[in-house]
């Protein structure tokens, strides 16, 4: 695996590979990497000739100070965890990334308003402020990225669609622990006692799923509210049951796609994860 830190070195390596005619598969993360994001690596590299990977936690994408100084960050662990996987690994410096404060500004309607946007402001911008210039730097033929940020998949898709960019974007399942718990880099920041009662939150969403054979989407969301009412070393902070391509709420059960979304806080960390209704 060759670590690239600069925009001018990975310049030179992506001409290098176009000019082999190879396609490229492109796995951007922030790091502290995770058997989720090993299933974004395998089957990016299945799927195409050479696996470029990104590590690069983007501070503009956090809207609170504490969740990025406390991010967890193994720089070393990682590099080793993919050395045989990936071959190409960049790993710019924030001030590579941006030397200037970044001014652009990307709009996505109601798929930046709703839930995490609604919690999280200016969030997805830095999300799409960091994923477009890493695509004019990596120009994969294929791009990657989780179910588990389910949010940020279908804003992904949207700016690429919107600007056209020749990029075909790849949705990976969610990838859990064996108790259920999705796997996460903040996970990593759970004590003991949270991390042994975290799995509540996926049986909430295996439970209401099955309930939607009965109630209506929004019994089913009163329901999960009154679950984790009881239990109290969880904060919910939303749930919502939307359309899995708007985002917009769903009054029944006819959209195509449907999808119930969550974010709990827990031992001061914020989980979030989410459930397929309908594919
Ligand atoms: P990060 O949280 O590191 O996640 C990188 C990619 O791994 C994302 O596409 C995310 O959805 C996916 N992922 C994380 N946990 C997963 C799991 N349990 N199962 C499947 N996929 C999982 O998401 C980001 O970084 C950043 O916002 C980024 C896109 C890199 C932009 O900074």
């Amino acid at each position: 695996m060759k670590i690239i830190h600069t925009k001018a070195l990975l310049a030179e390596e992506i001409t290098n590979i176009k000019n082999r005619s190879q396609r490229i598969g492109f796995v951007p993360t922030m790091g502290a990497l995770h058997e989720g994001h090993l299933a974004l690596m395998r089957k990016a590299k299945s799927e195409n000739d050479v696996l470029v990977c990104s590590i690069f936690v983007n501070p503009i994408q956090f809207n609170n100070a504490e969740d990025l100084e406390h991010y967890p960050r193994l720089p070393q662990q990682d590099i080793s965890l993919i050395d045989s996987l990936c071959d190409v690994l960049f790993m710019p410096s924030a001030n590579e990334m941006y030397p200037e404060p970044p001014a652009e500004s990307f709009h996505f309607g109601l798929l930046e308003e709703v839930m995490e946007g609604r919690f999280r402001p200016n969030h997805f911008n830095g999300v799409a402020i960091v994923v477009n210039r890493l695509f004019a730097m990596v120009c994969p033929d294929m791009a990657y990225f989780g179910k588990k940020d389910f949010q940020q998949l279908a804003i992904i898709r949207k700016m690429t669609e919107d600007a056209r960019l020749p990029i075909e974007i790849k949705a990976v399942d969610i990838v859990r622990e064996t108790d259920g718990l999705a796997m996460s880099s903040r996970n990593k920041r759970l004590s003991e006692k949270a991390r042994e009662i975290a799995p509540f939150i996926f049986q909430t969403l295996t439970q209401a799923k099955t309930l939607t054979s009965t109630k209506t989407p929004q019994e089913v969301e009163s329901w999960i509210n009154e679950q984790f009412d009881n239990q109290k070393e969880f904060q919910l902070e939303y749930v919502q049951m939307v359309n899995g391509e708007t985002l917009e709420n769903m009054s029944d059960y006819q959209a195509k796609s449907i999808v119930i979304c969550l974010a709990v806080w827990l031992d001061n960390v914020r989980l979030i994860d989410n459930i397929t209704i309908k594919e």
